[in-house]
């Protein structure tokens, strides 16, 4: 087809950076997806603020990972989008460089929203929030553990950190892109935010519950009272409080978040990938005394139709479409990036 039968916006999307001048929020963007989605969005244009609680990849990025035996895996985050991605023009508010860094806990409201001053101070705006910082303490131990081995301490961090971290990233995020005007040059958008959920908030796996609950949080979060009054006068409070308290629904957080936004032209959607070669999956490799980690790995990559582990340019290309206008009328859904592994 001829380029001049299509519309405009379609042209200059094929031909030019499909993020350029838009400012994006990493959280978790020292390791694995998040510096993936970093380098990913540097390269289609946008300037980046990496956040997360460590500037430094950490120690022991996956050196077991054939695929990724030739990425640079030490270099800091901000250090390699600067190196690889110089920005061209005179770079942020203060003339600075294309990505900085951000201290950034997840888990607390006012390093989130320290966060989002920092992109606004540097680079005038927020045009995209990736809330992708994660962990998963059930990858640790060199066994898996069944519920009635796991202290209760897992739940709550895992819960702090990948659940609420992520609804407080969303909190402050749609807070500044409803403060400013629509990105120039868009159809009136205000903001993309992309949540990081997994294959294992969909469907379960032994082992997983702290991790597949907090993800499933990612999708199911928000505590939803019913706006109706329950309709038995008769009964007591305690009965009534009861009742509203069991007709309680668990709401889709990113569909809920999507929905409540949708009119202020903000996307929310969320990737769920399958299982990824980071650091992640390091302590899970070598269980069983498999200091090689071959078996695991081969074990990984069975489980996806696909006959492969996820590499994180995977999910990045994900996470860049959605941060983009490709993306124009895609909000409140969950972008599965698995290898079909969900499929099944
Ligand atoms: N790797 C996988 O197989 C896989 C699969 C599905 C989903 N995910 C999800 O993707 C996201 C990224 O995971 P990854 O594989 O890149 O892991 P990773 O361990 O390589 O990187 C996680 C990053 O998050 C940072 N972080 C942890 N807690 C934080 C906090 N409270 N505040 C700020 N930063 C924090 C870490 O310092 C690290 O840089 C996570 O949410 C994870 O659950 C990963």
């Amino acid at each position: 087809m001829a380029t001049d039968s299509l519309p405009s916006s379609m042209v200059s999307s094929q031909s030019s950076k499909s993020l350029q001048g838009r400012t994006a929020l990493i959280t978790g963007a020292s390791s694995g997806l998040g510096r993936a989605i970093a380098l990913a969005y540097a390269e289609q244009g946008a300037q980046i603020v990496c956040a997360d609680i460590n500037p430094n990849p950490p120690p022991n990025t996956p050196i077991l990972s054939k695929t990724l035996a030739a990425t640079d895996l030490q270099t800091p985050t901000v250090d390699l989008v600067n190196q690889l991605h110089p920005l061209e023009s005179n770079g942020g508010q203060n003339g600075s460089e294309r990505a900085v860094y951000v201290h950034c806990d997840t888990t607390r409201a006012a390093h989130n929203e320290a966060a989002v001053r920092k992109c606004v101070d540097v680079f005038g705006r927020l045009d995209i929030m990736v809330c992708n910082a994660g962990i998963a303490v059930e990858a640790q131990p060199d066994r898996i553990l069944r519920l009635h081995e796991q202290p209760e301490e897992w739940f709550d961090r895992t819960f702090e950190v990948n659940a609420k971290g992520v609804w407080l990233g969303c909190k402050s995020a749609v807070t500044q892109m409803l403060a400013q005007d629509p990105l120039g040059g868009s159809e009136g958008d205000r903001g993309w935010i992309i949540n990081m959920c997994s294959v294992l908030g969909l469907v379960g796996m032994a082992g997983t519950s702290c991790y597949s609950g907090s993800k499933g949080a990612v999708l199911q979060m928000v505590p939803f009272i019913p706006p109706f009054p329950i309709p038995f006068p008769s009964f007591s409070r305690r009965v009534k409080r009861g009742l509203e308290l069991m007709t309680r629904r668990w709401m889709f957080q990113t569909k809920s978040i999507a929905l409540e936004y949708a009119k202020d032209r903000i996307h929310v959607n969320c990737i769920s990938p399958g299982f990824a070669e980071t650091a992640m999956l390091e302590p899970m490799k070598r269980r069983d005394g498999d200091q090689e980690g071959a078996k695991t790995t081969a074990m990984l990559a069975a489980i996806h139709p696909w006959g492969q582990l996820g590499r994180p340019e995977d999910i990045a290309r994900a996470a860049v479409f959605l941060a983009g206008d490709g993306a124009s009328w895609v909000t409140g859904h969950c972008l599965a990036v698995d290898g079909g592994y969900t499929a099944q």
